[in-house]
């Protein structure tokens, strides 16, 4: 095997690939407009890979050197069984992170238990500080729930939090400030993202609401003084420490700034398809591989391993009208 020892997993692109996104629900509690549409079909439950079956392949992963886990939705925190899942795969000893995407409408009842289960950072999406706006991006969030969500998590000793804000043209773009005060008044982080074009959304285009990452920085400079850091996260963020706090911000900057040379991640989703760009559709059925093969670890590693060779060079992401990949950012989570 040229690409990959038995211990490490390696693209044809020299690109070592030890982070994993697990996608362990399609299903939410919101319906974001830049995510979902309003009415959604979500997936019959015989085509969702069990819990069983997300651990399985979580510790084939682990197994090839993977050492951070961010498990993702829909809405994770709505599954049934999230807490047991969460705490076998915070047990593992090679891991380094277990980390959580979340929409915060269940972190008040749950920040406890997720610090326990070894959860060691959450990201918490969050678009705008105004409740009528919110419900209209979310459609079906509330926010004062989502607050009090983030109010329970910075109770705990998380090593990161971290503020997800989707910025869009004329929908949220002038409040860009206000979410950078509201992460500095709570010590937390804050990412900014350009919206990526997956699956039809209804409204006006992609084009229309695009609203850069540059745009995003020159506002926030108005305000705030802003340093460049060289920390990393492993995720595509490129962050600045705003002076004199604690907060750095973060910018996702798919169109405007490409990431993808230095990817080191893979998604599964829920139907159990390892998907090896959030860009491209290249995919491996892992759930036909699993149920075929029952117990057999050294044919799924085997099986993963080979996946790499099929990992693209980088996404082909446009703002014209059709997108190029048509599924929804509900089945991978981000
Ligand atoms: P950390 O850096 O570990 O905190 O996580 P993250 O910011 O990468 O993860 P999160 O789940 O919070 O996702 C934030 C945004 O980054 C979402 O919009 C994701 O879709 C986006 N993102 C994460 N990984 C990729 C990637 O490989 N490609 C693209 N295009 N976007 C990504
Ligand atoms: N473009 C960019 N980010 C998105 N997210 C959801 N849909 C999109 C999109 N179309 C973000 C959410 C969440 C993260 C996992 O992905 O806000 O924070
Ligand atoms: Fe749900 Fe997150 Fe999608 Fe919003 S972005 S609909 S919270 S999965």
């Amino acid at each position: 095997m040229n690409t990959s020892d038995s211990h490490t997993l390696m693209d044809r692109f020299g690109r070592k690939v030890d982070y994993l996104r697990i996608s362990i629900t399609d299903r939410c509690d919101f319906r974001c407009q830049y995510c979902m549409a309003e009415e959604m079909t979500f997936l019959p439950r015989a085509q969702v890979l069990t819990l069983e079956e997300i651990y399985t392949i979580s510790c084939a992963f682990m197994e090839l050197g993977v050492k951070k886990i961010r498990v993702t939705g829909g809405e994770p925190l709505i599954r049934k069984g999230v807490l047991p899942l969460l705490n076998k795969i915070g047990q593992h000893k090679s891991l380094d992170e277990l980390v959580l995407t979340t929409n915060g409408s269940h972190l008040k009842s749950m920040a406890k238990d997720l610090y326990n289960a070894k959860v060691k950072r959450i990201n918490v999406s969050l678009d705008t500080l105004n409740p009528l706006k919110f419900k209209a991006i979310t459609r079906t969030g509330n926010l004062q729930t989502v607050l009090e969500g983030i109010e329970a998590i910075t109770k705990h000793d998380f090593a990161r939090i971290k503020i997800n804000a989707v910025i869009l043209k004329n929908k949220n773009h002038t409040e860009v400030n206000d979410l950078v005060q509201f992460a500095v008044n709570n010590g937390i982080d804050i990412s900014f993202i350009e919206e990526m074009p997956l699956g039809i959304i209804q409204g006006e285009s992609r084009a229309e609401r695009y609203y850069s990452s540059d745009d995003i920085k020159a506002d926030i400079e108005q305000r705030f003084s802003l340093t460049a850091s060289l920390e990393t996260t492993g995720g595509p963020s490129h962050y600045f420490n705003v002076n004199q706090t604690q907060t750095r911000v973060g910018f996702i900057s798919p169109h405007s700034a490409n990431f993808c040379s230095t990817c080191n991640r893979v998604r599964l989703t829920v139907e159990g398809q390892l998907l090896l760009c959030l860009g491209q559709e290249h995919s491996v059925d892992l759930k036909h591989i699993i149920r075929a093969n029952p117990g057999d670890m050294n044919y799924l590693k085997q099986i993963i391993i080979e996946s790499m060779k099929i990992k693209p060079e980088r996404h082909e992401f446009t703002l014209k009208e059709q997108p190029v990949v048509l599924r929804y950012m509900n089945t991978t989570g981000g």
